[in-house]
């Protein structure tokens, strides 16, 4: 039993489907290192020093988590240098899977020694998407059940700035 794995992603914002994959992911691992992937040709909400602290404070009493920046490159060769046996990818519905899948597969061929492991948040997550909560949230929908309060804060302070 390995005991290393990563969970990748934009987080943009990170929310509480997200957090609960995490929380699963950590009845399986003993570590869980967060990797905030940069991707140039995606335009976020959130900087990569948002989104750090931002999961940092959700996570602040947990054990067994860390937070890194992946600053473009392969997360195949991410996972290798850093020894994990798992890549956790979070799914919701079925239409998540074909490119999970494809995913999945070219990381395997990238990297044959890193496994990616699906898991399914709690029902009442699958409709919770980091895209939508930005959506609701910049037209003014609650979307507190969905995100840590210190999410509802860094959207609230980020929608009154862009809205000056
Ligand atoms: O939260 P997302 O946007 O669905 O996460 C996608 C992510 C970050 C996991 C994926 O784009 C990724 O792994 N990016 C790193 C670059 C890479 O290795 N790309 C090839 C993936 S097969």
């Amino acid at each position: 039993m390995k005991h290393l794995a990563i969970y990748p992603g934009t987080f943009d914002p990170f929310t509480n489907g997200h957090l609960d994959v995490l929380e699963r992911a950590l009845t399986i691992f003993d570590q869980v290192i967060v990797v905030i992937a940069e991707n140039s040709k995606k335009k976020t909400l959130f900087s990569i020093e948002e989104r750090c602290e931002m999961i940092e404070t959700v996570t602040k009493s947990f054990k067994g988590i860390r937070v890194e920046v992946l600053h473009g490159g392969l997360l195949a060769e991410y996972a290798h240098a850093a020894g994990a046996a798992a890549i956790i990818r979070g799914v919701r519905q079925v239409k998540d899977f074909e490119y999970e899948f494809q995913m999945s597969l070219l990381n395997r061929h990238l990297n044959p020694d890193v496994t990616t492991v699906f898991l399914m948040p709690n029902v009442k997550y699958t409709y919770v998407a980091s895209s939508i909560i930005r959506e609701v949230a910049l037209l003014g929908g609650d979307v507190s059940k969905f995100v840590h309060p210190c999410v509802l804060k860094m959207l609230r302070k980020k929608y009154e700035e862009q809205n000056v």
